[in-house]
């Protein structure tokens, strides 16, 4: 592992661009998955432990057989929409200290199909996240899901940048016989949708990034992750529990590096995404956090 530490540690150098195309090769290389070393449950969602990877580092299912090598307890692919999307233009991310980005990277994706063939054969928990500008991008996709692939849960994207705040509202008739997790950001009215979300048996992803101006990108703003997230994603997941209540599974994704945070959040979460952490510091992050002395 002393390998790719040092290549995580290279890529803190080089432009966050060219880190992305060469991390984009390194990441297709299909190594062997790890074995599941544990059970984890998150509503009825099976996992392989608590710390999985969030929605973004793998938006084309290329990259999920070599994630699966790092034993996280769960990978989440996507954010997919009904059809491929080309997204911004470069620059669409940027790094920011400590241990910080901010992207936008306009929800670029093959499309659900292509995503959907490239993960099938990969014995793996999967959750797959779906985007939509409408009711029906989800309804569509979903309906995708049932007929093509059933992943171990569904995300519903409700909370990205790329919405500009038009889409709020969760579809209410969608049954994807999964968990689903409906993922909300600061600025998403979390008191309707954990009401919806606890009458429909689906539970929390909290949270998204937070929207930032940065004019190094290309869309001059974008979504805040990492570190400096973290302060800001807790205290949307102490609102979200207070408001929630014990039974709805709650998944938390926001600048979690360290096994001291890992504890803090699974007071209240059942499960916990990363992905900035991974970006910094290589995917044996995941295994690290799913090895964490006082994490069950
Ligand atoms: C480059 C990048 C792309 C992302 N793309 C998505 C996405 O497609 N769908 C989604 O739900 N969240 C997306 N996110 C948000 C992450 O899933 C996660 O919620 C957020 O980054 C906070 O976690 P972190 O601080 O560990 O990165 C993206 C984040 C980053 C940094």
């Amino acid at each position: 592992m002393g390998l790719l530490t040092a290549l995580g540690r290279l890529l803190h150098y080089v432009h966050p661009e060219v880190a992305h195309r060469l991390l984009s090769l390194v990441l297709s290389i299909p190594l062997p998955s790890c074995r599941c070393a544990a059970r984890w449950r998150v509503g009825i969602a099976e996992t392989c432990g608590p710390v999985g990877i969030a929605a973004g580092l793998d938006k084309t299912g290329l990259y999920a057989r070599f994630l699966s090598f790092f034993c996280p307890g769960f990978i989440v692919v996507g954010s997919t929409l009904p059809r491929a999307r080309r997204g911004n233009k470069p620059p669409r991310a940027a790094r920011v200290r400590p241990y910080s980005l901010v992207n936008a990277m306009g929800l670029n994706t093959p499309g659900i199909a292509v995503v959907v063939s490239r993960v099938s054969r990969l014995k793996y928990p999967v959750f797959i996240s779906l985007a939509g500008f409408s009711v029906r991008d989800f309804v569509v996709q979903v309906e995708y899901l049932k007929r093509h692939y059933r992943p171990a849960a569904v995300e519903l994207n409700i909370s990205s940048p790329t919405y500009r705040g038009s889409w709020r509202d969760v579809p209410e008739d969608l049954d994807a016989g999964v968990q689903v997790f409906v993922k909300v950001g600061p600025s998403s009215d979390l008191r309707a949708v954990i009401m919806r979300a606890a009458r429909l048996g689906w539970g929390l992803a909290v949270t998204n990034t937070i929207p930032v101006r940065d004019a190094r990108l290309s869309a001059g703003a974008g979504g805040l992750s990492g570190l400096l997230l973290y302060r800001h994603g807790l205290r949307l997941l102490r609102r979200a529990r207070e408001i929630a209540g014990p039974d709805v599974p709650i998944v938390y994704s926001g600048g979690v590096f360290a096994c001291s945070q890992l504890r803090e959040v699974l007071k209240l979460a059942n499960a916990v995404e990363v992905l900035t952490s991974v970006l910094y510091f290589t995917p044996y992050v995941a295994r690290l956090l799913n090895e964490c002395p006082g994490v069950p």
